[in-house]
């Protein structure tokens, strides 16, 4: 198996004496990944390292090493009820592209309310291995000094461990007019293509080949403004729109963007860049135009609230039948969920800048299908599917975005849920109670169902691999805990 465990770079994995006689001697470390390979060994804690150019096989601990995989375990006791009030963070969907639209505009951005997310400080030692520099104010924001970028280059150690990291191509292109960046991979959530990131950048003018695993983007003479149309078998694509926007704002001409995707975090970047001088109509919408500009300019500007960590806490108050009010999160970014909601018999109501949600009764059945935006969010499908897991009778749940999102259904079954898979669509018979297990955390939104799984469940359920919870939930257990929650974090 290569290198697939997420939080972790090559650097990790040097010995020390390799990595401080590189800095030493001046040679950035990254340079020297791709002659690197990486091999998990089998009891998933040693790593050997094939050190390429001195023939020697190198055993590390990731321990040892800064930036090292957090291999924490929670306790969660359950069954338990909340009560209170919690604020939802910016959203991470929406700052990771943000973060790299700061690319097109050399000098200093600031970026307000972006969370303290592993993911985020990935996205930054992507930017940072291009030349950018990033500090965070000990206000909490998030300072990215763009003036150098010195080295087009998204390595594959960085971008294999966060997908995101594909958003950079787009806004390297247009600033560099070249970019290589390594091909993600799939991941625990399914295949995730890039080939309408690269069609789009295509029809922009970019020359584009694959090499080495990594996409060499060139387009010596500037992009050119066109029409296009982005829609794929699944519909529209998130970061692939985010990436053609991004390289079209300095794009000579106009390009429309047709079968954009209309996800709120896309609304915030367009907005973001607008903000930055670029000249983009038709946010929301699934047509973007947009107008080329010469150059834009550092940005001050705070991301939307989460809602994706907001859609999450509302699980929370409902799995637990409890009331709970979340501040900072903008139900009209959410309609399919507050529908859905409402349906199974969840009250949630507007108020103040944020909503209250309470459960007084049974839940009830559903069908849920996700969809992009507006349709119900792929994100909150997991999370979803515990909650419906407790309701009284059979519900469906069928999957349209990523068809094969489905980790969460052995580890859920395992805590006496009644789980039959079917291709993209999940049977979900109704329970009386869960039962706490120990289970594995497997991507994100899975583990972050395992969470609410366990608040609801009876007995102490141990999530093991939380490191990909904290990818998208900041502290999520500092977050339940004063709301009611008994998570405890126990040092991997
Ligand atoms: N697709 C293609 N070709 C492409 C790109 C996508 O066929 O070139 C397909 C995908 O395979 C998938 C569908 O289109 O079936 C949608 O994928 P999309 O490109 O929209 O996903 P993404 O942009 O890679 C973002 C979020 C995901 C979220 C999806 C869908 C970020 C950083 N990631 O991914 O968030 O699930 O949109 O809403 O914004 C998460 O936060 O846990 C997460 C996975």
């Amino acid at each position: 198996m290569l290198f697939r465990r997420g939080g972790e770079s090559v650097k990790d994995f040097l010995p020390r004496d390799v990595s401080s006689s590189q800095q030493a001697n001046n040679i950035n470390p990254a340079s020297q990944m791709k002659s690197v390979a990486v091999m998990v060994s089998a009891n998933s804690i040693d790593y050997l390292v094939l050190d390429i150019y001195n023939c020697k096989i190198v055993r590390c601990q990731p321990q040892i090493v800064k930036g090292k995989q957090s291999m924490d375990v929670f306790r969660v006791e359950g069954p338990v009820r909340l009560s209170g009030s919690v604020r939802i963070n910016g959203s991470k969907n929406a700052s990771l592209p943000i973060m790299a639209a700061t690319i097109l505009a050399p000098g200093e951005s600031i970026l307000k309310a972006v969370p303290h997310l592993s993911d985020i400080s990935v996205c930054g030692e992507l930017l940072e291995g291009l030349g950018c520099k990033i500090t965070r104010g000990s206000n909490g924001d998030l300072c990215i000094d763009s003036t150098v970028i010195d080295n087009p280059v998204g390595e594959y150690e960085i971008v294999c461990r966060m997908r995101a990291g594909i958003c950079i191509l787009g806004p390297l292109l247009a600033r560099c007019g070249r970019a290589e960046v390594s091909m993600p991979g799939g991941c625990a959530i399914g295949d995730r293509p890039v080939n309408l990131h690269l069609k789009g950048l295509k029809a922009l003018g970019a020359q584009i080949h694959l090499k080495n695993g990594y996409i060499i983007a060139e387009a010596p003479n500037g992009l050119k403004g066109k029409e296009i149309f982005m829609g794929g078998p699944f519909g529209s694509t998130v970061l692939g729109t985010a990436n053609v926007l991004m390289a079209a704002t300095l794009a000579k001409g106009r390009t429309v963007i047709e079968s954009a995707a209309c996800e709120p975090e896309i609304a915030d970047l367009a907005n973001c860049l607008n903000k930055m001088g670029a000249r983009i109509t038709g946010i929301g919408s699934p047509r973007l135009t947009i107008d080329g500009v010469e150059q834009l300019q550092p940005v001050s500007y705070e991301v939307v609230p989460d809602r994706i960590e907001a859609g999450t806490f509302i699980v929370a108050a409902a799995i637990t039948a409890s009331e709970l009010q979340l501040q900072h999160c903008r139900l009209d970014d959410m309609m399919a969920v507050v529908d859905t909601l409402r349906h199974i018999g969840i009250s949630i109501e507007a108020e103040g800048d944020g909503c209250v949600v309470a459960r007084r009764g049974p839940i009830k059945t559903a069908e849920i299908t996700t969809q992009p935006y507006p349709g119900f969010p792929t994100d909150l499908q997991a999370q979803f599917m515990v909650l419906l897991s407790l309701a009284e009778g059979n519900s469906v749940v069928i999957e349209k975005v990523f068809p094969d999102r489905f980790m969460h259904v052995a580890e859920l079954n395992r805590m006496a849920a009644n789980l039959r898979k079917e291709g993209p669509t999940v049977i979900v018979a109704g329970v009386k109670k869960l039962i706490a297990a120990q289970v594995m955390a497997s991507d994100l939104r899975a583990s972050a169902a395992l969470v609410l799984a366990g608040l609801a469940a009876e007995g102490i359920t141990t999530i093991n691999r939380v490191y990909h919870i904290d990818r998208g939930y900041e502290r999520i257990e500092e977050r339940l805990n004063p709301l009611g929650a008994k998570i405890i974090r126990e040092k991997g």
